[in-house]
């Protein structure tokens, strides 16, 4: 059962469009309330219908990214953009580059660093001193991982480097057809750095996505399932599910 004395927003729509608009609506409003908005963006293919409404927006005078910041939310260690494994390389193709945002304009996680602790502290640095994110969007890895916290990670964390679970780096795999073998590590911005932002949307669409979002939303927080600790951000929560995520719970609240 959904717990309401919970205050995060539940906002079920007919289908994944529907879902990715809303989504989108949210990253618009931002901009117009701070046109200088520090933003993450998930990489998979949940959010790629948000990502064309992004598009279509910019291309006809309706958003303005020129002075946004984007902070990369993961990245696999080692990897440049050069390598087609990267999840910078394919933000930056599937939507960065179609919204105008200049590489200047985005902040890339320090994954070929010589002290990869050092630098990923650093960069967790960073996003606190501008008081956390003013918007992050996320997606529910099938693991219940957000960015690549993946299951173990803590409420408190930060920031850090990853070992990835196996199932993570198939499915990771599977976006290339399992042709590329997908490193082993990564990093990626902690649950507590992410709990940080002013607001927070978790975009899930999906039926193979309900069972998972049940466990993200009525059990009890656990690291078992890092994505429930954004419950803790409260009201700055939004989950935007589809009916299909969304028929796992027990109670689907609109609005
Ligand atoms: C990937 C990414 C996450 C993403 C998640 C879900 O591994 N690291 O940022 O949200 O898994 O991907 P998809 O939307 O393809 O289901």
């Amino acid at each position: 059962m959904v717990n309401k004395s919970e205050n995060w927003n539940l906002t079920v729509l007919r289908d994944a469009l529907a879902a990715s608009t809303s989504a989108a609506d949210i990253v618009s409003n931002t901009l117009l309330s701070k046109p200088d908005a520090t933003i993450s963006f998930p990489t998979g293919s949940t959010p790629l219908g948000m990502f064309d409404v992004l598009a279509a927006r910019t291309a006809r005078g309706e958003a303005d990214f020129s002075n946004v910041t984007v902070f990369c939310l993961d990245e696999y260690v080692g990897v440049t953009v050069a390598d087609p494994n990267s999840l910078t390389r394919w933000l930056s193709e599937a939507l960065l580059e179609r919204i105008g945002v200049k590489p200047e304009q985005l902040h890339k996680l320090p994954v070929t660093a010589v002290d990869l602790v050092e630098s990923a502290a650093e960069y967790d640095r960073t996003v606190s001193a501008r008081g956390g994110l003013d918007l992050a969007i996320l997606g529910l890895g099938p693991n219940g991982h957000i960015g690549y916290n993946e299951p173990g990670s803590s409420a408190d964390s930060r920031t850090r480097v990853i070992t990835l679970t196996a199932e993570s780096r198939s499915q990771a795999s599977a976006y290339w057809g399992g042709s590329l073998t997908v490193p082993d590590r990564a990093m990626t911005m902690g649950v507590a750095t992410l709990l940080e932002s002013k607001q927070i949307v978790l975009l899930v669409t999906g039926e193979a996505k309900a069972d998972m979002l049940r466990r993200t939303l009525q059990e009890p927080m656990s690291a078992e399932v890092p994505a429930s600790w954004l419950r803790m951000a409260g009201s700055r929560l939004t989950i935007i599910a589809d009916e299909a995520a969304a028929s796992g719970l027990s109670i689907a609240r609109s609005g």
